[in-house]
């Protein structure tokens, strides 16, 4: 898989990259990730990618002309599945989006800044448009940066048997079950017996009834 994600502030997205899980998928090769400025495909000389909104309005719009150019950039080189706009006001992303998306080979994302971006990308130029959330952040960076960590960490090889994203919580409609680590006691507080009984069959039915209980009382609209 090739991400490819347009940015005007790339130094937003250096440090998700570069670290643990996902620094040692693209190590391995099993996906790259590109991440590209904006700024450079402005048409002007002072570089702008932004401008005010006809009809007046508070904020500055991104202009489309430099998103079109790098995007027809982009495609040059290699064929996109998607071009995803990140937006507070996009679908809301999912784990079932995220399994979606990680059988994709090529992705572009895009991020939106200042009060928002020139309508006609979005009627145009893009396939879809995500959102993280009921919530709005500055820029669409975060939201890429956890878009793009959900679907990386879904791509086979990338996390081994015992990281296994098959027991995520999500994956079978439950969330996760608790978790326990050495000791055994701490405090008086100590980890459920059947933990520690060795007994396979009984420890998979108490996580699965762990599961089916928390998701009872935390998500019951999974249930549903
Ligand atoms: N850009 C700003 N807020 C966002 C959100 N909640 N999701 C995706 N992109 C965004």
């Amino acid at each position: 898989m090739h991400l490819s994600i347009i940015t005007c502030l790339p130094k937003l997205l250096e440090s998700p990259f570069s670290d643990s899980i996902l620094k040692r998928a693209i190590a391995k090769g099993l996906v790259s990730v590109e991440i590209i400025d904006l700024r450079p495909y402005s048409t002007d000389k002072h570089k702008s990618i932004d401008d005010y909104a006809f009809g007046g309005g508070a904020g500055m719009v991104m202009m489309i002309e430099p998103i079109d150019r790098c995007l027809s950039d982009l495609k040059s080189k290699r064929e996109y599945d998607e071009v995803i706009y990140m937006s507070p006001d996009g679908e809301i992303f999912s784990q079932s989006i995220a399994n979606e998306l990680s059988l994709k080979r090529n992705l572009i994302l895009l991020c939106g800044h200042y009060k928002g971006i020139d309508e006609r990308v979005r009627e145009y130029l893009i396939t879809r448009e995500i959102s993280i959330g009921d919530y709005v952040l500055s820029g669409g960076e975060l939201a890429s940066a956890v878009v793009a960590d959900s679907i990386i960490r879904l791509i086979p090889g990338v996390l081994n048997d015992e990281t296994s994203a098959l027991s995520d919580s999500f994956q079978d409609g439950l969330v996760a079950p608790p978790v326990y680590t050495r000791p055994a006691e701490y405090k008086g507080w100590i980890v459920p017996e059947v933990l520690l009984s060795g007994h396979s069959a009984n420890i998979e039915k108490w996580k699965q009834e762990k599961a089916e209980e928390r998701t009872q009382k935390r998500r019951p609209n999974l249930l549903k």
